[in-house]
């Protein structure tokens, strides 16, 4: 029986996958999203069922008390920061104010930078980080970065990769953007899983073409509330910014995340304990595997590529109800390559388990 094949472009999409299968959603254990399984701050938890009169007016449309606070953790000024319905709402709010005429994108990539840009009929030159370079970006790059250019998007740590570029390279990625006026959109989703200490938002001041682009879905487990933000000190673009939003684009419930989860330490450190854990263990059981060649992982998700010719993996594990995410949609992958978030240990284990069940069959695992 030919298996009908799910639609969607990105990963978390556990409804569409159930459906297909005939299976409830909550017996699928969905690795496709890259979301920390410690769940909703229990700070936010309380901090909602305490305000739930905020949803009976309108939210601040300046969102100051948010920017404020922001502006505070960041040590940045708070006309420095937009906030947006996600970082995927600011995605597309820079590329209409910026009106791109060309742009270049590493792929493979988070998808919807190529949607923003061709929203704006921009022509898009791809550049294709190597597979023997590990999909990491070296100075080759540099010379591609060409002054016709309008803008350029690298996400580090890069999505659906993990890899995290090279501090240096990208400092100086910073300057040559800045002295040929490009604008340097760094996508910082999952920075906060590899440390603060590699974000690149100390670099905005003086430098109009730097754009830093943040989300708090995955570090804080609220991809339902909706909250990212942006920073930059072109006043000019600003401006435009925020000109192309709607108003009142962040609800008072994302507005009151925004303010009350970055102070909330404990559930940080447990967050950052928990990752360094598991990532070594997943890493490190998932290299066991001949048939898998496995990325270091950089953020909270582990890259691979199945060396097993004409075979589908995330099917195979589907039978097991492990959801994973299948990258053959990337431009510059193909359907060898695939992506698990880091979860639990249980869990982790649910899917070492389901991998050795199914890798039985095709190679003998490494000693
Ligand atoms: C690299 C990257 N940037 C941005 C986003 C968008 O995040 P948000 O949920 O804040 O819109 C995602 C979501 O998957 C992502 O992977």
């Amino acid at each position: 029986m030919k298996m009908i094949r799910a639609l969607s472009t990105h990963g978390g999409n556990v409804r569409e996958h159930a459906e297909i299968r005939g299976i409830s959603i909550e017996s699928l254990l969905d690795f496709s999203a890259n979301i920390n399984p410690l769940g909703i701050p229990e700070s936010l938890k309380l901090a909602i069922c305490q305000q739930l009169h905020l949803a009976e007016r309108y939210p601040d449309s300046e969102y100051k008390a948010l920017r404020k606070t922001l502006a505070e953790y960041h040590q940045c000024l708070d006309r420095h920061i937009v906030v947006g319905n996600g970082a995927t709402e600011l995605i597309f709010a820079v590329t209409e104010a910026i009106k791109p005429k060309k742009a270049m994108l590493l792929i493979p990539g988070f998808a919807e930078y190529r949607r923003a840009l061709q929203k704006q009929q921009c022509e898009i030159v791809d550049y294709q980080l190597s597979e023997d370079n590990f999909f990491q970006p070296d100075r080759a790059l540099i010379k591609h970065i060409s002054a016709d250019l309008d803008c350029l998007f690298i996400c580090s740590p890069n999505n659906p990769t993990g890899q995290r570029i090279d501090h240096d390279l990208l400092n100086e990625i910073v300057d040559i953007c800045r002295q040929r006026q490009i604008y340097l959109i760094i996508d910082e989703a999952f920075i906060d899983f590899a440390g603060e200490r590699y974000s690149l938002i100390s670099k905005i001041t003086a430098n109009p073409y730097l754009i830093i682009l943040r989300s708090m879905t995955k570090f804080f487990a609220i991809p339902g509330l909706r909250l990212g933000y942006l920073l930059n000190t072109d006043d000019n673009l600003l401006h435009r910014l925020r000109l192309e939003q709607q108003p009142w684009t962040i609800n008072s419930f994302a507005e009151l995340a925004g303010r009350v989860v970055l102070y909330d330490y404990g559930y940080i450190d447990a967050t950052h304990r928990w990752l360094r854990q598991e990532q070594a263990y997943l890493f490190q059981k998932l290299s066991q595997f001949s048939t898998l060649i496995v990325y270091p992982p950089a953020a909270n998700y582990i890259f691979f590529k199945c060396q097993i010719t004409d075979f589908d993996l995330q099917d195979a594990l589907l039978e097991h109800h492990i959801l994973i995410r299948s990258c053959g949609n990337y431009p510059g992958l193909n359907n060898n390559y695939y992506r698990v978030a880091i979860k639990k240990r249980s869990d982790n284990k649910a899917l070492l388990i389901a991998l050795h069940r199914i890798m039985m069959n095709h190679s003998l695992e490494r000693k």
